[in-house]
């Protein structure tokens, strides 16, 4: 056994075929490079499941196709040996892919240490976060991944096609944009400085600047809280535009979902059944429905709730919560439940939200704010809202919420010279993919997750 690679001298010369894209090889030799994922074997017969990253192929390795050395090396392959396998690539209708590789040759690259720690078993959510660096590796963890990227080709089409410019904010930020609580600090060559929490206000210059912008990148929170829906460091798009209103980011918001919703119908159907067909029991419990069907539900427009009617719902629904206080968690979850389509609540109490929150004309210690509810109990996944555009009005807001005003200087002269009414938002991609993938945590939407209490691996 050898766990260094060696690209052996003789290696096939055949073109290399990636599985995912194995159909226009029918009736052809090609060799397949990649890994083994499992094996079983039946007399004169090897049946090898190789993984190229792309998709799984199992090659059929017959004795008579092969010399004696290999098919007996093939015999003691271990799990996760790295490998090439050569051979013509055949129908197949019986195995989900509808193609298997009638091997002819392998060789082997490195051999995987035998204790393999990731079996076909069941493992506690713990043990597989800390192998997370290997879980990576498995089936549906690599369908959840292929989901979010598909989310995330969406909304950058989305918004380059709607004549957004994007736009790039930093992450080292001298003051707060969602509150001070939820800060991690850094020295800053002796100056202190912070990890973004959002993009938003200088997203906000960048829309003085060019009209339509949107900002698409990782935001941290220090967030103290251990729940199914936070992460310390997560990615965010977030929009934003000048002379648009509440109205506008509302409708903004929800045909990015009725997209996100139709691409990955369209091009992740069966990644989507792959995710549906392994669930722990935990999950089966939560009796979701299966995520074509959920997806395919959403439909505009969306339900939409006024703060107010949001706290009288809640309270026919059993909940206690005070007219005034912002929605937790839980109250998030039993509004959620109520449709097939994302709620829209908008409105909230000034108090509740953050200094920068336009006021209602109507109704001052209210907001020009909306959060967007997943459904299903999942809850936000979009927050946003106009932003306030008076000069006085803001700069009574960053007294009031205690801000350092020199922070504040450049973002007030955004007021100072042609302010315009503007609006936008922020959907987090972690959430939206806990949704979209009927997942029980966020933490299986990124490849490797920060929470509270983890940065390893
Ligand atoms: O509601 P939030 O805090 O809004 C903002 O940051 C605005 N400045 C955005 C804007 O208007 N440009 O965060 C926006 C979204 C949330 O709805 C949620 O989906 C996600 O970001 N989010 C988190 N996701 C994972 N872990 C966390 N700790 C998150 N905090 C927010
Ligand atoms: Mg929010």
């Amino acid at each position: 056994m050898s766990l260094s690679p060696t690209l052996p001298m003789a290696l096939p010369d055949l073109p290399v075929a990636r599985v995912a894209e194995i159909a226009p090889f029918d009736g052809q030799r090609v060799q397949i490079r990649g890994w083994l994922y499992g094996r079983r074997s039946k007399g004169k017969l090897h049946f090898l499941q190789v993984r190229d990253g792309s998709g799984i192929i199992q090659a059929v390795m017959f004795k008579g196709d092969v010399d004696e050395a290999t098919f007996q090396r093939a015999d003691h392959l271990t799990q996760e040996t790295s490998l090439i396998v050569s051979g013509t690539v055949r129908r197949d209708e019986r195995s989900p892919l509808g193609f298997e590789l009638a091997c002819d040759g392998m060789v082997v690259v490195a051999d995987a240490a035998p204790d393999y720690p990731i079996s076909p078993k069941e493992h506690g959510v713990a043990f597989l976060m800390d192998h997370r660096h290997l879980w990576l590796r498995s089936r549906r963890q690599g369908a959840i991944l292929k989901v979010r990227a598909r989310i995330i080709k969406t909304i950058r089409d989305f918004f380059d096609g709607r004549g957004f410019l994007l736009v790039d904010t930093p992450i080292f930020t001298p003051a707060a944009c969602e509150g001070t609580s939820t800060l991690f600090e850094t020295d800053y060559h002796g100056t202190k400085a912070y990890l973004s929490q959002s993009g938003q206000l200088y997203n906000e210059a960048d829309a003085m600047a060019f009209g339509k912008v949107y900002t698409f990148g990782p935001t941290f929170r220090a967030e103290k809280s251990k729940t199914r829906r936070h992460l310390t460091e997560f990615w965010m798009v977030e929009p934003e535009a000048a002379f648009m209103d509440l109205d506008g980011t509302m409708e903004l918001a929800e045909d990015l979902i009725c997209t996100i919703c139709r691409d990955v119908l369209a091009d992740c159907g069966s990644e989507l059944d792959l995710i549906d067909s392994i669930r722990s029991e935990a999950e089966q419990d939560r009796q979701l429905k299966p995520r074509r069907e959920a997806l395919a539900a959403v439909h505009k427009p969306f339900p939409r709730l006024d703060y107010k009617d949001a706290i009288r719902r809640l309270h026919e629904l059993g909940s206690d919560i005070p007219d005034g206080d912002d929605l937790g968690g839980d109250d998030e979850t039993i509004l959620s439940r109520e449709n097939d389509s994302p709620t829209l609540v908008y409105g909230y109490p000034a108090e509740v939200k953050a200094f920068y929150m336009k006021r209602r004309p109507d109704d001052p210690d209210r907001t020009l704010s909306v959060d967007m509810l997943a459904p299903e109990g999942y809850g936000e996944i979009i927050g946003g809202g106009q932003r306030e555009d008076d000069y006085d009005t803001l700069v009574a807001a960053i007294h009031k919420h205690g801000l350092p005003m020199e922070a504040f200087d450049w973002y007030l002269d955004l007021r100072k010279y042609g302010s315009v009414p503007h609006a936008g938002f922020g959907l987090g991609v972690e959430r939206t993919v806990a949704w979209v993938c009927g997942l029980p945590h966020v933490r299986e939407t990124i490849p490797f997750a920060r929470l509270m209490d983890r940065i390893h691996p």
